[in-house]
């Protein structure tokens, strides 16, 4: 069990970790990396199947070229937007896509393991959700190592496996960007620019069935 030391440090990497889209200019030290990536390979996934791959992307070009895809992206999916909304959520920084260091795409493997993974039977999804908890375990781990981290899902997966040469099976779940900022959030970007809030925890406690009445877990 963890000291109480080390258990702050958990819950201060997930309260205070946060999606960054602002990146400086400073080289992303190798050491940081390998740390980042093997957070990400120790990660839980069904079946222990280990569904990912990680595309290391450090030519400006190829950088670029993801960061035109995504912009194409976003202007198709401006019109499900109106007004103020439409105009900030076009705004959302891509910048950063090209700016960090290093852009890692995290892929998932449907195949591998064969056809009869233990678990993925039942829930096929449960491999990208593998993913998930990979792209998490780099986030808290970048938070730790002081790196900031971004994730960019605004993409056509088409688009993003023409760019990166990824075979049809193979899925692009993330592109993610490492890096160094000047303007570490302190609150998500989204609440500071008034799009959401976080819901109410109470809201989402349920007992013993979905119906049941509220009751005040966190007073
Ligand atoms: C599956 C997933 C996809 C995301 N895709 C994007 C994205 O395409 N662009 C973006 O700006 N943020 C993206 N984010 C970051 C979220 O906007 C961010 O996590 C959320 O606003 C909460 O902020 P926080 O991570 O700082 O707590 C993504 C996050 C997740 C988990």
């Amino acid at each position: 069990m963890l000291e109480r030391l080390q258990k702050n440090g958990v819950y201060k990497a997930i309260f205070e970790r946060r999606d960054v889209r602002e990146f400086n200019s400073k080289p992303l030290p190798e050491e940081k990396l390998k740390s980042i990536l093997l957070a990400g390979h120790h990660a839980p996934s069904v079946g222990f199947m280990q569904p990912w791959d990680f595309i290391l992307i450090e030519s400006q070009e190829v950088k670029d070229s993801l960061a035109k895809a995504c912009q194409k992206e976003i202007l198709a999916l401006a019109i499900h937007y109106e007004d103020e909304k439409k105009t900030k959520f076009l705004s959302l920084k891509l910048e950063g896509l090209k700016e960090a260091p290093v852009t890692i795409c995290v892929t998932c493997d449907p195949t591998r393991g064969g056809g009869h993974v233990l678990g993925r039977n039942s829930i096929p999804e449960t491999d990208i959700l593998s993913v998930a908890c990979c792209i998490q375990n780099m986030w808290l781990a970048a938070y730790a190592e002081g790196v900031a981290m971004g994730w960019v899902s605004f993409y056509k997966k088409t688009d993003v496996r023409e760019i990166l040469h990824i075979p049809p099976h193979i899925e692009p779940v993330a592109l993610i960007s490492l890096g160094f900022t000047d303007n570490y959030p302190q609150a998500p970007i989204l609440e500071k620019e008034n799009w959401e809030k976080r819901v109410q925890i109470n809201n989402l406690i349920h007992y013993d069935n979905w119906n049941s009445s509220k009751h005040n877990l966190f007073k």
